[in-house]
């Protein structure tokens, strides 16, 4: 089943200056000028990192040795922090027993480096290497996976944090990296080691009976009054999501799934789904003398999780860094975009079958594995403009994330959002229609999927090409 992205005006004509569009899919397509470059700008400047994956047991959760997957043996991994402009070469190493690859969750890359297994790279076999390399279009907080049996390698540890710093970072006092995770552990304090289970891939995925911070219970953010912070948040959890409420600190979102805001928006509940980043901008009262501030999950109101907690001891004596937050971004407001009818409707389902027993599927096609994927369920022109609407036909969570591009949430329920940011995951709840809005500027096969890993394990994920 394939179908055409509406308009075919190539992208490059609309860049001419003057050019006027007339259809509205051609406006729609111009909107997006500005908001994000279409080519990487490299600055020459080469940053080398070596990666391995194998076994380690480290000090993880609340304290005793856990038997984990870690890159550099550490988890989450390293922190890869470069500038926007520089190029990153990550050369990879498999010491697991058995293959996998890094997927650059977010960041814009060539589709070679996409790290999707039989798609783009042959998979890492045991003992076998990649080298990675791409300069990332978008300054912002990334971050990077498995994307090879996922469900069972990012729940074991493997995942770290890609920082682009923009070309001069706004002087934030700090620039700290919180990972959100959840880990179910049975009752010899070790990862419990049956992936994929009939209950957790009929519900909303595996969610843990230990909540984590940078994979510990007992993370703080030790502060001062008059700081004003940075705080990047991401969920690498495979299907836990949280709403942090951060009580009476009040934060600014200044950046969602990496890119910024038009405007900065207070925190008040965000969902933040397996895959979403939130880049908080938090200030604290310059008077605060030591006392320690909780950071609570929410998501579900009445069962509230501790995630970390913020001591502020002391202050800087000085008031708080002023500077415009970074959060102004070109978003192209795409209000005419639910005028334009759907480019295509995906429904999502479940039904009886498969390996597991139960299959995801997206229009009753569940994915069977990379290697034998079939035809992209949708065929899209680079640069042409494209409303997808979801439909969840389940009661259950799906975020739904889409390689190699951002998206505009448009609606839930056929009422229009005004989010004025891109995202790559959004959160489709139970039995919600939505509907986004894109334009594709890299030509490739690309995957769009449920961030549920145990949704996409059983076939909710299929690939979009887009040609050009
Ligand atoms: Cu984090 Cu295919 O995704
Ligand atoms: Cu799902």
């Amino acid at each position: 089943m394939r179908a055409r992205a509406g308009s075919a005006l190539p992208f490059l004509l609309l860049l001419s200056v003057g050019c006027r569009p007339e259809s509205p899919v051609a406006r729609m397509a111009h909107e997006l000028r500005g908001a994000y470059p279409e080519h990487a700008t490299p600055t020459g400047v080469v940053r080398t990192f070596d990666i391995e994956a194998r076994p380690a047991e480290l000090p993880l959760v609340d304290g005793p040795k856990l038997r984990v997957w870690a890159y550099n043996g550490s988890v989450p991994g390293p922190e890869l922090r470069i500038r926007l402009g520089e190029t990153l070469r990550v050369r990879f190493t498999n010491h697991l027993p058995e293959a996998t690859t890094i997927h650059w969750h977010g960041v814009r890359v060539p589709n070679g480096m996409d790290g999707v297994p039989h798609v783009t790279q042959p998979p890492v076999a045991p003992g076998g290497t990649f080298t990675y390399e791409f300069t990332p279009k978008d300054a912002g907080t990334f971050w990077f996976h498995p994307h090879v049996r996922s469900s069972e390698q990012v729940e074991r540890g493997l995942y770290g944090v890609l920082v682009v710093e923009d070309a001069k970072p706004a002087p934030y006092s700090r620039d700290v990296v919180w990972v959100l995770d959840d880990w179910l552990l049975d009752e010899t304090h070790q990862i419990f080691d049956r992936f994929n289970t009939p209950h957790d891939l009929m519900h909303d995925g595996r969610w843990g009976n230990f909540v984590t911070v940078n994979a510990r219970t007992d993370t703080v953010l030790a502060a001062r009054g008059g700081e004003r912070i940075r705080l990047r948040l991401l969920n690498a959890s495979n299907a836990r999501i949280y709403a942090p409420d951060f009580g009476g600190l009040q934060p600014q979102i200044i950046a969602v799934d990496g890119l910024y805001l038009a405007r900065p928006l207070p925190l008040g509940r965000f969902e933040l789904a397996p895959g979403n980043r939130l880049d908080l901008d938090l200030t604290l009262p310059p008077a605060a003398v030591s006392r320690s501030l909780p950071v609570i999950d929410r998501f579900y109101p009445d069962d509230p999780k501790h995630l970390a907690d913020i001591i502020v001891d002391g202050t800087t004596g000085q008031p708080p860094p002023s500077f415009r937050s970074p959060a102004h971004a070109r978003v192209p407001a795409w209000s005419a975009g639910l005028t334009i009818p759907p480019t295509k409707e995906i429904v999502v389902n479940a039904r009886r079958g498969g390996s597991y027993g139960i299959e995801w599927t997206f229009n009753d096609q569940a994915f069977t594995g990379h290697e034998h994927h079939g035809a992209p369920m949708l065929v899209m022109d680079r640069g042409s403009w494209v409303r997808l609407r979801f439909v969840n036909a389940s009661f259950r969570l799906h975020p739904i994330h889409l390689h190699g591009m951002f998206f505009r949430l448009l609606a839930r329920n056929g009422a229009p959002v005004d989010e004025p940011f891109f995202r790559d995951t959004v959160l489709m709840h139970s039995k919600e229609t939505i509907d986004i809005g894109l334009v594709p500027l890299d030509a490739g096969q690309w995957m769009m999927h449920c961030h549920i890993l145990e949704h996409a394990e059983a076939g909710m994920m299929t690939l979009f090409e887009v040609r050009g």
